[in-house]
Order: structure tokens, then sequence, then C-alpha cells
């Protein structure tokens, strides 16, 4: 009951927000602790259960990619004291080494790089690629596995990685001193729960340092649907836990089990700090403002052209209490001064999970894990996006008439971005 109340008044909050696709001056923009993140849009093949921004990889647009970030991170800055960096996509490791060093590098000349993450295929990691990319400073490591079961990777069109292969690529990177996890998801189409269970604990014999357990989220711009309902998959996520207590590991936040402090975790970290992200749709988060990047072909035309231009909007402060509520839930400890400094509103949703045995003081209770699962996959479900979204863009027709001429302009040049329409990004589009 709390759960849906709760969710709804999140869902109508975000379905407010609007972007507006404007011109923006990044060095009047104020940073100070800042992330980094930076998008690589291109994958082998297009996932059917993937909402994120990415095309098929093509050896000529990933070349006019790379000049694109490398002046937009020239050109915007960076400052401040970079406290984290996640290479995000896509799959990033379709970027070789040389090229993975030639963004860290352009970063470089405007920063002191920390924590650097980057995430990839299992399929795109090799010995060699391990190597290299840890001499250029990549401390932590996230890869996809989703699932063992042939049928299930085949049924949302992605390939398969062997066992074996996870295993060796777990070992070295383990014996190259970084940390790796490895993400599995429940509520596939076609994976039964004996799959899930069965995965997670082949997993846990191979023993990365964390393991996420997402559950399968529909987020706008996804191509196939769960096979099962929220409280399902919150079930399979609670024996997944159990099962890799099992094998040493603990419960570092909802979704999360790790036997290492320094997590791969860009949506916990996202909720802690300002970020600036680079690249593609990616987002950025200062101050009061959101901005997402425009998509590839736009992205490329901007650049090209010394144009700057994002969506924007401002993130009131009630959503921004909002925002580190649901971070603090989301670790399932509150830390009893962030919660002081929250408004009445919020103390009091919190003394109702408190009265309904959902909070014991200031840790979230087992039956409480439901309320925050579910509130967690609501939020990303119901983020605005504009991207996918054109009900979330206040001047939509000018951004798709942008849109569509930078597109042009690439075809005119032969080269095509894939397009990523889905069942559910075409019912958005007016
Ligand atoms: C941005 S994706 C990149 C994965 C990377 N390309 C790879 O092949 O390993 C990061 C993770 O998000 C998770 N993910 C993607 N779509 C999801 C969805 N609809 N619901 C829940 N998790 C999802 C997957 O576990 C995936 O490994």
């Amino acid at each position: 009951m709390l759960n849906r109340i709760a969710n709804r008044r999140l869902a109508n909050s975000f379905s407010k927000i609007k972007f507006t696709f404007a011109a923006v001056d990044w060095n009047e923009i104020y940073t100070n602790h800042v992330g980094i993140y930076i998008h690589v849009p291109f994958c082998e093949q297009l996932c059917a259960f993937c909402p994120f921004h990415k095309v098929v990889y093509r050896k000529e647009l990933k070349d006019l990619y790379l000049k694109a970030i490398e002046k937009e991170i020239h050109t915007r800055g960076v400052g401040g004291k970079v406290e984290w960096v996640y290479i995000g996509g896509g799959t990033p490791n379709l970027l070789s080494p040389t090229e993975i060093g030639r963004i860290l590098n352009a970063l470089r000349e405007h920063v002191d790089l920390a924590n650097i993450g980057m995430e990839g295929n299992p399929l795109q990691f090799t010995p060699e690629y391990l190597q290299q990319v840890r001499e250029l400073g990549i401390e932590k490591l996230s890869t996809g596995v989703e699932s063992l079961k042939p049928d299930t990777l085949q049924h949302v069109n992605r390939a398969k990685a062997d066992e074996a292969h996870i295993q060796s690529i777990v070992d070295l990177a383990k014996e190259l001193g970084l940390t790796v996890n490895v993400d599995l998801m429940v509520g596939l189409p076609k994976q039964s729960r004996e799959d899930f269970l069965f995965d997670v604990d082949r997993i846990g014999i191979i023993n990365p340092q964390q393991i996420t357990t997402y559950p399968f989220m529909e987020i706008p711009g996804v191509r196939v649907a769960p096979a099962m309902d929220s409280r399902s998959m919150f079930d399979l996520i609670e024996q997944a836990g159990q099962i890799l207590a099992g094998h040493n590991y603990f419960r570092e936040n909802v979704w999360v089990f790790s036997k290492t402090k320094k997590i791969y975790d860009s949506a916990r970290d996202e909720l802690v700090i300002d970020y600036l992200g680079f690249g593609a749709a990616a987002f950025s988060k200062v101050g009061g403002l959101q901005m997402v990047n425009p998509p590839l072909a736009l992205y490329l035309d901007m650049l090209q052209n010394g144009r700057s231009q994002a969506f924007r909007t401002t993130v009131d402060e009630n959503s921004e209490n909002w925002r580190k509520f649901a971070h603090e839930l989301y670790n399932l400890r509150l830390d009893p001064k962030v919660i002081q400094e929250m408004p009445r509103s919020i103390k009091f949703v919190l003394s109702l999970l408190r009265l309904t045995g959902n909070v014991e003081g200031n840790q979230v209770t087992a039956k409480g894990r439901f309320f925050v699962h579910d509130l967690t996959k609501t939020v990303v479900e119901s983020l605005p996006f504009p991207i996918n979204n054109p009900l979330a863009i206040s001047n939509y027709e000018e951004f798709d008439k942008l849109r569509i001429a930078a597109q042009a302009i690439l075809l005119q040049k032969e080269i095509t971005t894939e397009p990523v329409s889905s069942p559910l990004t075409q019912q958005a589009n007016p």
C-alpha cells in the first residue's frame, strides 16, 4: 500500500519534468566536486532488454565519435576535483585500449583522475586488453553476463560468453589488481527461476569481488517484456543473497553483493555528487541543473560545427531531497546526519516506514527491502529521459528538425546510425 502511494507520487512528479533543447554555455556552470561519465554508444548486437543510447558498431562512426569526444572534453573543459570516472555504454570495450587511452589523456590535460572504472561485454575482454587498460589507470571493471543460458540470451539478441572465459577474465583482472563486477539480470523473458538461481551460484563460484543482480526494468526503449512481476524478481534477488552469503558475499545495497568496499556502482555514485557526462546522450548534473547531451548524429554534427547544445532542466529542491532520501534507502542504511537535514514531508514518510516495520532505527529491515527494491525500480523506470521521450521535451519539434538534419548530413557521407526503434519508443513518438 505504502509502496503504491510512494511509487505513484514519484512517477507523477517525474512526468511533470520537461527538458528544453537549447544552447549551453558550460563555462557558466560551476563545478567543484565532480564525477565524470563517458558514454560509448556502440554495441556489436543490440540487446532487446537494453534501453541505453547505442547503435551498431561501425569503424567510421567510431572514428568520428572519438574525435568528437576529445573535442568536447577540450572545449567544454573539466573542472573541480574528480572523485570518480565511469566509462559506460553501450559496449566501451569495443574501443581499443589505445582509444580508451585517448579519452583518458584528453581528460588528464584538465584534471587529475581517480577511481576509474569501465564496463564491457565479457566477449571483448582479452588478457592483453585487461593488461593494457590496467596500465592506463583503470581500477574497476564491470561486465554484463546477464544470464548463462543460451536460449535466454538468444531470445534477447545477446551472444553468450562461456563460463571458462568469464572465469579467466575474472582471475586475471584480480591478479592485475582490478576490482571486477559481474551483472546478472532477473526477469528476462524465457528465463526460469531455476536458471537465474543456477547463474547466481555459478558466478558466486567464479568469485568476482562484486555481483549485481538487476531486476529487468521496463524503461522506455526496451523491446521485450519481463517474465515476472516486481515481487517475484525481488524474492529471487533475496534467494540470490542467501546463495551468495554461502560464497561469502555481503549485501552492499539492495541489488549489489560484494566482497569489497570499492564497488562499481555508477547509479549509486551519481546520487552522491554532481557529475559531468561526455558523449552522445550523456547525462550531467551540476548544482540545480540536469543536462543531457544530444543523440549520436546531432552530437557529432554539434561538435563538428563548434556548437554547444543540450537538453536542460532544473532540479527543484524537493526532487533533490527525494533523490538523497532514495540514495539512503538504496544503501539499506540511513545516515542520521542526512536524515536530520531532510524536510518534514520526508521525515513523515520515514516515520511511516518505521511504523510499518520497513525501517528499524536507521536500518532497512528485510520487509523494507521490498519497498526499496520496488521504489528504486520505479524511479529508474519513470526517470524522464528526453532522448526516448518526446513528451519530456518542451520544444520537441525544434529539436527533431535538428536531429533529422544531422542524420541527413551523416547519410550524405554514407554513414548511417542504425535506428534504435522499439514498440515502446515508437508509441511515444507523436
Ligand atoms: C549499460 S549496460 C552495458 C552492458 C555491456 N554492453 C555488456 O555487454 O556487458 C550495463 C548493465 O545494465 C543492465 N541493464 C541493461 N538494461 C537493463 C534493463 N532494462 N533492466 C535492468 N538492467 C538492465 C545490464 O545488467 C547491463 O550489464
